[in-house]
């Protein structure tokens, strides 16, 4: 061996040990803020991908895109890592398909990685959420409605669920006014109908408030939102008159 053969290698190990140095530091560092707060995830998710995604462990009953847990189902089977997996939802908030309905980067940086984070932990996965991940949505209980002076007050969900804060409502015979406020960022509307009534007032969001106005005999009637989907996925309830 001459001496500069011998001096190479020993130039490539300095050099390996600094990328070395530098990779643990790069990833020491990223990891203090790489790492999902899954609970945070969570409720990101229900306020504004839950109400076009279904992903059972969320409860939410989005049905505009495709199903999470079978999204995900065949690439669990694959024994694709929960790291891999987040990266891909990462990547589809960042760059969704180009002209498809779903909005480009809802979420960035941290937000966007503690919404993948949660999915990636709880897609394709059988059981339910437990400890602090079990109560991060608030969820607000539902309590039945009436009608004061003519006005009936049904305000949305103002976390993101497709549902309204009543499920059932009551009112008398003649001129009625809906109001619904929604705090939340997912668009709804309120609407009206049965026996031969079908009205619907105008989508709002981040707190506006929809109004739509029937004049109802006695029978019963659905409220419910008209947005594509949130009926079906429970966002409905049933109207009294008298
Ligand atoms: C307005 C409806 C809508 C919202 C809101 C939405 N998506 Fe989507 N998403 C879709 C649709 C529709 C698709 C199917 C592909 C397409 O058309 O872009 C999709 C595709 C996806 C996919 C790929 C699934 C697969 O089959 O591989 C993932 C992952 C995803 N969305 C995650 C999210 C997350 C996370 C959020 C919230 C930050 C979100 N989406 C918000 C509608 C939505």
């Amino acid at each position: 061996m001459s001496r500069s053969d011998s001096r190479a290698p020993s130039a490539r190990a300095l050099l390996a040990i600094g990328a070395l140095i530098a990779i643990v530091a790069v990833s020491g560092c990223s990891l203090k803020h790489d790492t999902p707060n899954l609970v945070h995830g969570k409720q990101l998710f229900v306020q504004k991908c839950g109400s076009c995604h279904q992903l059972s462990h969320a409860g939410t009953q989005g049905a505009v895109g495709p199903n999470l847990d079978d999204a995900f189902r065949q690439d669990r089977a694959n024994n694709l890592r929960s790291s891999d997996i987040r990266g891909l939802v990462e990547y589809w908030i960042e760059y969704p398909s180009v002209g498809g309905v779903m909005p480009a980067q809802l979420y960035k940086g941290q937000a966007a990685r503690d919404v993948a984070g949660y999915v990636s932990t709880v897609a394709a996965r059988p059981g339910q959420d437990s400890g602090e991940l079990a109560t991060a949505v608030q969820t607000v209980a539902q309590k039945p409605v009436s009608e004061q002076n003519g006005k009936l007050q049904i305000d949305a969900d103002p976390t993101g669920q497709l549902k309204f804060l009543a499920s059932s409502a009551s009112a008398t015979t003649g001129q009625l006014t809906l109001r619904m406020l929604n705090k939340s960022s997912v668009p709804h509307d309120i609407a009206v109908k049965g026996a031969g009534v079908n009205e619907v007032g105008p989508v709002v969001s981040n707190g506006g408030t929809s109004v739509v106005a029937a004049t109802l005999k006695p029978g019963t009637y659905t409220f419910y939102c008209s947005v594509d989907g949130h009926e079906a996925a429970g966002m409905k309830g049933t109207l009294t008159v008298k």
